[in-house]
């Protein structure tokens, strides 16, 4: 098994590689791999040859996504896009993080995967496709 971890310096990241096999993971940090450049992802994919890649890789303050609106949708959605196009080349599994921003809350019970994202979002944060879910769907 070859797990590609994208955003290894991250907070997730760094949990996930305390449980991960150290010579089953290649961890990529954001200096090493910009997800918005469509050439760079591809080529790591060519070097590496994946079988499952965990992208934890996003730009998710809140705050800083409604100024930058621009940027939260080519890091959470058009970097997304590139990482799983490369993946389904690869033939690797992808595993891809959401929030639960998405959601509108008023659910009584815990989301589930199927669970439909909020359909009038106010933010960017809130926005299905901005943050990769409809690319991945
Ligand atoms: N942590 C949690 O409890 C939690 C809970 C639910 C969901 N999530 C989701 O899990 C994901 C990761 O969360 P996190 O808490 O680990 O975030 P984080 O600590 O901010 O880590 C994100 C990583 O992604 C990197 N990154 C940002 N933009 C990038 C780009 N364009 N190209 C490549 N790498 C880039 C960052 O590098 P730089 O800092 O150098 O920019 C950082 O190392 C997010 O989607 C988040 O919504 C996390």
């Amino acid at each position: 098994m070859r797990i590609l971890l994208i955003g290894a310096n991250g907070q997730l990241a760094q949990d996930l590689l305390r449980f991960l096999t150290p010579d089953e993971v290649v961890p990529v940090t954001h200096q090493q791999l910009e997800i918005c450049d469509a050439r760079a992802v591809q080529a790591l994919f060519d070097s590496v040859r994946p079988n499952c890649v965990i992208n934890t890789a996003a730009f998710h303050l809140v705050d800083d996504c409604e100024e930058q609106v621009e940027k939260a949708f080519a890091v959470n959605a058009a970097g997304v896009n590139y990482l799983a196009r490369a993946a389904q080349g690869a033939g690797a599994v992808f595993v891809h993080f959401s929030t639960d921003y998405v959601f509108d809350g008023l659910k009584q019970r815990p989301y589930i995967e199927t669970d439909l994202p909020w359909l009038s979002p106010s933010t960017a944060c809130q926005s299905w496709p901005e943050n990769g879910g409809s690319t991945l769907l």
